[in-house]
């Protein structure tokens, strides 16, 4: 087989051969390293996106791929009918940065989520006849997968599908008085992102995600946070749930999680750990010595002293961001936590980004007006100072 490496030759043969549920940019990615990537013609990136919050530890981190090529040489698949190395000293970490608990592993984040909504299903009819409702909010993002999509709180992305999961039900974004209404003995559970990402990032306040516990609590219903963008040292701490001083019964990891190697992961209290018994749940690749023995790498980097980095780095790009505003006044607003962060602006994302482009920065556009960066976490004062450069030059052209 021939290795295609023009542009040209690469999305003609996409544009044949795969299906066209993507829409994509018209940039070859061909390889990286740390915080950029390089096209098929050897175009340098600055990547404030990474791969969608997932290569947060630099493309093609050299400890991580190290761990990964001598995994490949042991051993990848055996099926969860064994034991294996790896699966369990990932879950043991898991429970040492959050709360002792029991891990699910699986492939992606929809199927992360799958796992929690059957575990709160199948504990809340165990419970009762009616305790099967499921609570999300408006705005969130949660998969595609049919389970994940009746969670999703954007219509958009549910039309066409229909019929959606029954039961599951959404809540107004931050509004306590819709939340208190929604609340009742038939609450199984309530899923959140600490911070909504792919609505344009929309962090939930302290006193909501209190008010949440606190009902929970009330009606015996599982909590459980869905940090798929937010976990693993994203927001500047281990979770993006310990912004709010509580504790969620559960939680759902992917994206970073072995650095762009496919996983998931649910975490659930060990309280609840037999409310998903053998036979009523299983992944065929679920937390396979390969997936896990990156994700193992990814928590010692992560133990290392990067979450201080993380909150440095944050400083430095609100820093920067805050000082183009200022002189420009085409950024109205400038939201997120740690190295999750969105800015609005005044003038159109599309134009903001084809700029970006042409000034090879990679970074995201949400709905008209707004813009996420997910820059690797492993950034430094050099790539921020690059950031700032390009930035300052995308913003000059669109006054
Ligand atoms: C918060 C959140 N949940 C779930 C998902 C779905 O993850 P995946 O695409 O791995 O299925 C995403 C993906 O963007 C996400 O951001």
């Amino acid at each position: 087989m021939d290795i295609l490496v023009k542009s040209e030759d690469l999305i003609n043969k996409d544009q044949i051969y795969v299906l066209p549920n993507s829409k994509r940019y018209n940039l070859t990615l061909v390889r990286g390293n740390g915080a950029y990537v390089y096209d098929a013609e050897g175009n340098e990136y600055l990547d404030f996106l990474a791969g969608i919050s997932v290569c947060n530890f630099g493309h093609c981190n050299p400890r991580i791929n190290q761990v990964i090529k001598d995994q490949l040489d042991k051993l990848i698949h055996t099926s969860n009918l064994y034991y294996t190395e790896n699966q369990p000293e990932l879950a043991r970490m898991i429970s040492e940065i959050s709360f002792p608990g029991r891990t699910f592993f699986c492939n992606s984040g929809t199927e992360a989520n799958e796992a929690a909504l059957k575990l709160i299903r199948y504990r809340g009819n165990s419970i009762s006849k009616g305790k099967n409702i499921i609570l999300s909010l408006t705005g969130s993002f949660h998969g595609r997968s049919s389970g994940s999509l009746a969670l999703t709180g954007q219509k958009k992305h549910q039309e066409g599908f229909e019929p959606i999961l029954p039961n599951v039900f959404h809540v107004q974004f931050e509004d306590i008085n819709d939340l208190k209404k929604h609340f009742n003995d038939d609450i199984a559970g309530i899923f959140m992102e600490p911070i909504q990402g792919e609505s344009g990032v929309h962090p939930i306040s302290k006193e909501f995600a209190v008010e949440v516990r606190r009902l929970c609590d009330q009606y015996d219903a599982l909590l459980i946070f869905d940090e798929i963008q937010t976990g693993l040292g994203r927001t500047g701490t281990y979770f993006g749930y310990e912004h709010f001083g509580i504790i969620p019964d559960g939680f759902t990891l992917a994206k970073s999680l072995a650095n762009g190697l496919p996983i998931g992961a649910f975490h659930i209290k060990e309280s609840f750990k037999d409310f998903l018994p053998p036979g009523k749940h299983a992944s065929t690749f679920g937390g396979n010595p390969l997936t896990t023995r990156a994700g193992i790498e990814v928590i010692h980097i992560l133990y290392d002293g990067l979450l201080n980095h993380v909150q440095e780095m944050s400083k430095l790009l609100i820093q920067s961001l805050e000082s183009l505003k200022n002189k420009y006044k085409l950024i109205i607003d400038i939201r997120g936590r740690g190295l999750m962060i969105g800015i609005d602006l005044s003038v159109h994302s599309k134009d903001f980004l084809d700029n970006a482009h042409s000034e090879r920065l990679l970074c995201n556009a949400i709905g008209d007006h707004t813009i996420r960066f997910l820059p690797p976490l492993i950034i430094t004062q050099k790539e921020i100072d690059l950031f700032n450069n390009k930035v300052d030059h995308i913003l000059s052209k669109l006054l």
